[in-house]
């Protein structure tokens, strides 16, 4: 028994291997019992621990924590305004809400600046600043655009990615750019719409005709 144990092992005279490779001899020296259980054990764990990990239940990864917790926050915030309608009356209301827009402000900030610019003058993106729309007639069209995305996916779909709310705060954000033209590199894209209506017509929906035909063809959104 005593043999078999490396701690008692004479340090004076240990064991050879018994081989021999061009002459050079190995001390047999095998790894502690304690290590090789340690090991053996670390690999079971670690494959009771990756099917636990990778299991559909939700909550495991810290990817999935965060979406929780950021959904958690999110209900908090909300919790006053509760669930908004991207419809045009929502949009105009909250493009006129100082506070609010700020909450639309950084989820621009978070996602659209790499492709429309950082004041929204347009990169890959089209400039949302000016008086020019591809996709949009009525300011309704935004929130449809950023839900389903344009262009194959050239301008991506948030409806999967952001809160309903976020996306009607982003749109009132979009909306409130128009205007302010700031200098981009692209030039003006797509076609002059019809003003937004004012925040207390919003009844009178349909853009007049002239407007209408200008975008019969060509701005479906995709
Ligand atoms: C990967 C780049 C990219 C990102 C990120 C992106 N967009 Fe876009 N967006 C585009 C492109 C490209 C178009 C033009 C699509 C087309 O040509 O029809 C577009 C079009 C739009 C339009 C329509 C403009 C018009 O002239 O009709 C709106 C509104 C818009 N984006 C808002 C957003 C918002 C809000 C976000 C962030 C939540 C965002 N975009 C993020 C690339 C992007």
């Amino acid at each position: 028994m005593a043999e078999q144990d490396p701690q008692s092992r004479d340090e004076n005279n240990p064991e050879l291997a018994g081989h021999s490779y061009d002459g050079i001899q190995e001390y047999d020296n095998p790894t502690p019992r304690w290590w090789e259980l340690l090991f053996v054990g670390s690999i079971l764990f670690s494959v009771v621990y990756t099917i636990w990990f990778h299991s559909p239940q939700k909550g495991r990864t810290i990817e999935k924590r965060y979406e929780a917790n950021l959904a958690a926050n999110m209900r908090l915030q909300f919790g006053e305004i509760g669930d908004l309608t991207a419809d045009e009356a929502t949009i105009l209301k909250y493009m006129n809400d100082e506070e609010w827009l700020k909450v639309g402000a950084s989820t621009f900030t978070t996602n659209c600046v790499s492709c429309h610019g950082r004041e929204g003058e347009g990169l890959s993106g089209p400039n949302l600043t000016d008086e020019h729309y591809l996709n949009v007639k009525q300011i309704a069209d935004i929130a449809k655009v950023v839900t389903e995305g344009a262009k194959n996916g050239a301008m991506p779909a948030w409806g999967n990615r952001l809160h309903p709310n976020e996306i009607v705060l982003v749109s009132s954000y979009v909306a409130s750019l128009r205007g302010q033209n700031e200098t981009g590199p692209r030039p003006a894209e797509g076609q002059i719409i019809a003003p937004w209506p004012v925040p207390n017509e919003t009844n009178d929906k349909a853009p007049d005709d002239k407007n209408q035909q200008a975008f019969g063809t060509d701005t479906s959104v995709r």
